[in-house]
C-alpha cells in the first residue's frame, strides 16, 4: 500500500478505537484527552509556538496534519481563522465535531488534503503550524508547499518529535509493541535527525531554527507501565529538569520546536 493511503488507514484507526469527541477549552493549552501531554509538558512547546507565529486575533493560520484538531481549536479560541487539513477522513470528522463543541465552529474549519499537495492559492496564509507532523512527510515537498502558501514574510512553527538522541532513537526502535509497551507510531514516520533537519535548512536558508523550549528525555520512560506511576512522573520529571539546565542538553530532548519564516519582507 502507498505510504499515503497506510497513514491515512492508521489514523483513521487510531481515531475509530478512541472515545467519544471531547471539547476544548478557551484556556486549554495541552489537548485534555491526552493527560499524557502535561506530564509532557506540550502546553509549554504550544505557548512557544503560538509566540513565533506572533498569534493575533483575525490572522490566517493552516494547521497542517492536524489530527483530531486540538491545535486548530486552541488558536480559534484565540481568534484565530484556522484551516485544518489531514489525510485521514475520520480526524477530520472528529476536528468538525470537536470545533462544534468546543463552539470555536465559525473560525475553525476543516478539509482532507495531502499537507504535500496544498490546494491552496500562494501567500494565502499568514502563518502555518503544525504538531508531530513534519515527521510524516516528504520534507522538500512539504517545506516547498509551506514556503508557496506562507504570505512574504510569514512564519511557521512546529512541534515535533526529533532522532537527536541516539539512546531515545534506540529505545524507540526496539521497545514499543514489547509486552504492555505502547506503539504509537506509524509505519511512515522519521523522527528529525540532523539530515532531515538540514533539507528544512536548505529550504529556509537562514530562516530555519531549531528550539529546545523543555527538554524531554527521561519522562520517555513513562511509556514504561513500571515507570508511569504516581512516584515514577515525578521523578522522571525532576531529572527532567536537572538534564535542562544543563547548557547544550537541548538535542538531548524527544521534542523540539523548528521554526521556518518566509523571505521577501521584514523580519
Ligand atoms: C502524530 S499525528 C499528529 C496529529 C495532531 N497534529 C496532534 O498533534 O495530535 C500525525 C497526523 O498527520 C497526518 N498526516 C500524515 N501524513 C499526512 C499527509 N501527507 N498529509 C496530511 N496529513 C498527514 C496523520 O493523518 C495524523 O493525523
Amino acid at each position: 500500500m502507498a505510504s499515503l493511503a497506510r497513514e491515512a488507514e492508521f489514523w483513521d484507526q487510531v481515531v475509530a478505537r478512541g472515545d467519544t469527541v471531547s471539547a476544548v477549552g478557551p484556556d486549554d493549552l495541552c489537548d485534555p484527552s491526552v493527560p499524557w501531554f502535561k506530564l509532557l509538558d506540550l502546553d509549554v512547546f504550544v505557548q512557544c509556538l503560538m509566540a513565533h507565529l506572533r498569534l493575533r486575533p483575525g490572522m490566517k493560520i493552516l494547521d497542517l496534519g492536524c489530527g483530531q484538531g486540538f491545535l486548530s481549536t486552541a488558536l480559534a479560541h484565540r481568534g484565530a481563522v484556522v484551516q485544518g487539513i489531514d489525510i485521514s477522513p475520520l480526524s477530520i470528522d472528529y476536528c468538525r465535531r470537536r470545533a462544534e463543541l468546543s463552539g470555536t465552529g465559525k473560525l475553525a474549519t476543516f478539509s482532507v488534503m495531502d499537507c504535500q499537495a496544498l490546494d491552496f492559492e500562494d501567500a494565502s496564509f499568514d502563518a502555518v503550524c503544525g504538531c508531530f507532523v513534519l515527521h510524516h512527510l516528504d520534507l522538500e515537498r512539504a517545506a516547498a508547499e509551506i514556503g508557496r502558501v506562507l504570505r512574504p514574510g510569514g512564519r511557521a512553527a512546529f512541534i515535533e518529535t526529533l532522532g537527536l538522541n541516539p539512546l531515545l532513537m534506540l529505545a524507540r526502535a526496539t521497545l514499543p509493541g514489547r509486552g504492555n509497551i505502547e506503539k504509537a507510531s506509524s509505519e511512515d514516520e522519521y523522527p528529525l535527525d540532523r539530515a532531515r533537519l538540514a533539507r528544512l535548512r536548505a529550504a529556509f536558508p537562514g530562516r530555519m531554527e531549531t528550539g529546545f523550549p523543555r527538554v524531554v528525555f527521561f519522562r520517555m520512560g513513562g511509556y514504561l507501565p513500571a515507570l508511569n506511576t504516581a512516584v515514577g512522573r515525578p521523578v522522571l520529571r525532576a531529572l527532567d529538569r536537572a538534564l535542562g539546565a544543563v547548557p547544550g542538553s537541548g538535542p538531548l530532548s524527544y521534542y523540539g520546536i523548528v521554526t521556518m519564516q518566509r523571505g521577501d519582507a521584514a523580519r
